[in-house]
């Protein structure tokens, strides 16, 4: 019997291999406890990629990329991710052209120089046996605006006048477009209504984003369809009021971001993931009772369109809601976004669907599952609070999860074995 170290096979390092990967249960032989797992550490399997549970890592914005490219930030953040015992991880928004970054130092995913920082961030997610998935994004009138911290510095002892990045902030806020020319707000850029070359032009940017992602190995794609981003603008009777074959009836305003999930299912064969927001939080209903007219964007439309993009093989709805409508008004508080990601569960119960918003206590999380409101949890802010959470929820809901070899020791708790 030897008693080596043993790497992780094919890569060129030498990284310690996980037995079994970080995330995943030990085997109910060698630990009881794992005869019943709780839902949240249950793998699931879309499109034939196996997640080793069901904690997902938000996408979150950075703002620290170098003219779209992924920094060693990016590695040093996803990496701890990766290493820490998340089933999945999707990164940032990633815009597939330069003017569909939120902020100048936004990612992107538009010409092939940016393949390689990315690829060695997939490679290390990988060794850890963690799947990695990308958000692929265009900001749409949202465009074009200063990175938070510099807008109001965390202390809050200033504040940007003002959202938009101008030239001088290595903005380009004479090319910010959307749906039509309504800004989101005074404080954000003009924008301009996109033509249908111009559509054109971005379907295109779409799939050549997807085919980067197949060079770089990510696992699943994420689009970006909510928080008021270009592709909710189109769904939205808000922020859409073309008279083309892009606007006005629900059909017309799906037509975008239901041909943008053609184009990159066309080229993508692995998961496809698509964040929707299910509502805008506008004053008033989704629907005028007397003429039927649609006034704002909601849970019914998000019903049929959440059908349509089934029908064109999308795997996963990741459902989340607002961002279009800047005197937003809702609730905020644990899980305050289920009751949407529930009732798209209930409208397509065979599409797996993921809650976000709020989530974290792990008992939360477990009893969402269980109850069926949803397949997959999304976390954002809470694992930037605490990266490990995925373990120390293990804990506190007595599975015995794997974590990374290099810190078991500060989870001997979590991997004996139980006492039978
Ligand atoms: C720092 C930060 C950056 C974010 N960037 C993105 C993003 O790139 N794409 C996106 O869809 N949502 C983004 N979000 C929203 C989160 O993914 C998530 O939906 C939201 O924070 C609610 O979840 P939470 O309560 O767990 O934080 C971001 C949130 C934070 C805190």
């Amino acid at each position: 019997m030897s008693y080596i170290n043993r790497g992780v096979p094919g890569i060129d390092q030498y990284l310690p291999l996980n037995e079994p990967d970080i995330g995943a249960a030990y085997s109910k032989e060698t630990h009881p406890q794992n005869a019943e797992l709780p839902e949240l550490f249950k793998p699931i399997i879309i499109r034939g990629v196996k997640f080793n549970n069901r904690i997902f890592v938000s996408p979150m914005c950075q703002y620290s990329s170098d003219d779209g490219h992924a920094t060693d930030w990016h590695f040093v953040h996803i990496g701890g991710y990766a290493t820490r015992g998340a089933g999945g991880i999707c990164m940032e928004a990633t815009a597939v052209v330069p003017e569909g970054r939120i902020s100048p130092q936004d990612a992107g995913l538009w010409t092939d120089s940016q393949i390689a920082p990315l690829k060695r961030i997939v490679t290390f997610a990988h060794a850890h046996g963690t799947k990695i998935g990308v958000q692929l994004a265009h900001a749409g009138r949202k465009a074009s605006t200063i990175a938070p911290w510099v807008r109001t510095t965390t202390a809050r002892t200033t504040t940007a006048p003002k959202y938009t990045a101008d030239k001088e902030d290595g903005g380009w806020p004479d090319e910010v477009y959307g749906p039509s020319d309504i800004p989101f707000s005074e404080q954000f850029p003009q924008p301009k209504a996109l033509t249908e070359e111009q559509i054109e032009v971005l379907l295109d940017a779409f799939a050549k984003a997807a085919e980067r992602c197949k060079e770089i190995g990510f696992d699943f794609i994420e689009l970006h369809g909510a928080h008021g981003y270009l592709l909710h603008e189109f769904v939205s009777p808000l922020s859409n009021v073309r008279t083309d074959q892009y606007g006005g009836s629900l059909e017309n305003r799906l037509r975008f971001p239901l041909q943008v999930v053609e184009r990159v299912r066309g080229v993508w064969d692995k998961p496809l993931f698509v964040r929707i927001s299910a509502a805008d939080w506008a004053e008033g209903p989704e629907q005028d009772p007397s003429t039927g007219e649609w006034k704002q964007w909601g849970i019914e439309q998000s019903k049929v369109y959440v059908g349509e993009l089934k029908k064109l093989g999308v795997d996963l709805i990741d459902c989340s809601s607002g961002g279009n409508w800047v005197q937003q008004k809702f609730t905020l508080g644990p899980g305050y976004q289920v009751p949407y990601a529930e009732a798209l569960k209930k409208a397509h119960p065979d599409l797996p669907i993921g809650a976000v918003g709020m989530i974290t206590e792990p008992e939360q999380a477990e009893s969402y599952l269980r109850e069926g409101k949803a397949d997959v949890v999304f976390l954002a802010r809470e694992l930037l609070r605490n990266p490990h959470w995925p373990i120390i929820a293990a804990e506190k809901l007595g599975a015995a999860i794997k974590p990374a070899n290099q810190y078991e020791r500060a989870f001997i708790q979590v991997i004996l074995p139980a006492r039978q």
